[in-house]
C-alpha cells in the first residue's frame, strides 16, 4: 500500500470512528431517507437552509464503514457552503466514483480529504455505499425527493 491509500485509509476509519456532524436536526427544513439496495441500510439526512446557505446538516442511520465516513465527510464538506457550491461538488465526487474518464490528480486538490473515496471505484457494489449521502445530500438541495435508492 502506498502512503496516498495509507492517508485515504486513516480519513475513512477516522470518520467512521468518530463521525462527525452525527444525529438528528429538530427543526430541518428539508429530511430524506436513504437506502442501499444492495444490503438495504438506511440513511437520513437532515439539511437547514439559511437563504441559499447550508447553514447546518445532519446525518443518522446504519451502514459501513464506507458509507458511514462518506456520509461524515459529506456533511463536514458542505456544512456551510451554498447550494450551488455543493450541487457542484456532487457532480464532482459522483464523477470520480463512477467515470471512468475522470482524472482524479487534476482534481485533487479541490476534492482534498474527499479524494480518499475514490479507492472505492474498483469495487461497484462499495460505489453504492459511497454515494448513498450524496444523492441524498442532491435531493435534499434541490427537493426532488424525500426518499431515494442508489438503484
Ligand atoms: Fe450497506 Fe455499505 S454495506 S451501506
Amino acid at each position: 500500500m502506498n502512503e496516498l491509500q495509507d492517508l485515504y485509509r486513516e480519513v475513512i476509519l477516522d470518520h467512521n470512528r468518530r463521525p462527525r456532524n452525527f444525529g438528528e436536526l429538530e427543526d430541518a427544513d428539508r429530511v430524506v431517507e436513504g437506502v442501499n439496495p444492495l444490503c438495504g441500510d438506511r440513511m437520513t439526512l437532515y439539511v437547514k437552509l439559511d437563504g441559499d446557505t447550508v447553514q447546518d446538516i445532519r446525518f443518522k442511520g446504519t451502514g459501513c464503514a464506507i458509507s458511514v465516513a462518506s456520509s461524515s465527510l459529506m456533511t463536514e464538506r458542505v456544512k456551510g457552503a451554498s447550494l450551488q457550491d455543493s450541487l457542484a461538488l456532487f457532480e464532482k465526487v459522483h464523477a470520480m466514483l463512477t467515470a471512468p474518464e475522470f482524472n482524479e490528480s487534476a482534481e485533487i486538490e479541490e476534492l482534498d480529504k474527499l479524494a480518499a473515496l475514490s479507492g472505492v471505484r474498483q469495487y461497484p457494489t462499495r460505489v453504492k455505499c459511497a454515494s448513498l449521502a450524496w444523492h441524498a445530500l442532491k435531493n435534499a438541495l434541490t427537493g426532488a425527493a424525500d426518499e431515494i435508492s442508489t438503484e
